[in-house]
Parts: C-alpha cells; structure tokens; sequence
C-alpha cells in the first residue's frame, strides 16, 4: 500500500515537471515591457549574439535587394541561402529554450522564407518574384519587432 503512495508521488512529481517543462518551451523565458512589447530575458552574450544576427539580417535584405535590382539573379542564390536556415547551426540549444515558441517560429519563418527566395531564383531567375518574395519577408521582420523586446540585462 505503502508503495503504491510512493509510486503515485512519483508520478505527480513527473507530470508535474513535465508540464512545467513545456510551459517553459512555450512561453520562454518572458516579462511585461511598459510599451505594451513582451520582453525576452537573456544573458549578455545571448542577447549580443541575438543583436549581432540581426545587423546580418539587415545587411542581408539590403545585398540581396541590391542584387534584384541588378538582376543579378546567381547572387540572390548565393546570398538568399547563405541567410537561411544554414546559419541557424550556430544558435546553442539553451538560448532557443528561453525564446518563446511565437518568436521562434517568427525567426525560423524568416530563415524558411531566405531558403525560398534562394530556391525560387535559382529556378525561374526572375527579378520581379524575388522582389516581391522580399517584400513579403520583411513583414516578418516587422511583425517580430512589434511584439518583442530584448531588455539589455541589469
Ligand atoms: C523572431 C523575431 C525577430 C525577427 C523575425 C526579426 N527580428 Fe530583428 N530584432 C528582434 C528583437 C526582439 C530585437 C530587439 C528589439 C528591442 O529590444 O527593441 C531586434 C533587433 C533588430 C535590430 C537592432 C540590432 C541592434 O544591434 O540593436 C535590427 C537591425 C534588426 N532587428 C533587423 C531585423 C531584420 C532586417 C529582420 C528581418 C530580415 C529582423 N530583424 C527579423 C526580433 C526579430
């Protein structure tokens, strides 16, 4: 009988970390920010690291923007694939746990829609569907930024 209690502790315990566990892979690690965004709470380096992929993403749209614009079409391959999923590599695992499930899909939508960009040039060469495609991108940009927040630690 005893044992049976014991065993039951057992499991409570477990689904209770358990829920925990995928509360804290959904909301990450998050606090209320006094201009309505949520806040992200990371480590310095984390946050360097976060801020650092960001100045790459811009200087991404604005080299593969040029290249559109030069019809470059080989060099929207080159760039586009290079500012996909393929730099996602780099991201240690315990700063993606503390993203909350939205941003994370908002941030690897980005890195989907540069691999698309990549592809769709590759295969019709087509300025006006990479322009557009491009467009389209950074309304993901836009949409992360009026939700989140990246508070510099105290
Ligand atoms: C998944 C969410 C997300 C996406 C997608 C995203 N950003 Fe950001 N970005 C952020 C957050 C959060 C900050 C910090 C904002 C703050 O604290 O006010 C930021 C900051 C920046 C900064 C400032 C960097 C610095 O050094 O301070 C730039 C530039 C930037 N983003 C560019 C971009 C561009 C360009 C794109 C699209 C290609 C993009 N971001 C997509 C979340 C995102």
């Amino acid at each position: 009988m005893k044992n049976v209690k014991v065993l039951w502790a057992i499991i409570i315990l477990l689904l209770g970390l358990s829920g925990f566990l995928v509360n804290k892979f959904i909301s990450g690690e998050v606090t209320p920010n006094e201009d309505g965004r949520t806040n992200v709470v990371l480590t310095k380096d984390e946050r360097n690291l976060i801020l650092d992929e960001m100045r790459a993403f811009l200087v991404s749209v604005q080299n593969i923007s040029q290249a559109i614009t030069e019809k470059d079409m080989d060099k929207v391959v080159t760039l586009a694939h290079k500012a996909g999923m393929a730099a996602e590599a780099g991201t240690p695992g315990s700063l993606l746990q503390k993203i909350p499930l939205r941003m994370k899909k908002m941030g690897f939508g980005v890195r989907g829609q540069f691999d698309e960009i990549s592809a769709s040039a590759k295969e019709t060469k087509d300025p006006a569907v990479a322009r557009k495609q491009l467009d389209n991108l950074m309304n993901t940009c836009i949409a992360c930024h009026a939700i989140y927040r990246l508070p510099e630690p105290q």
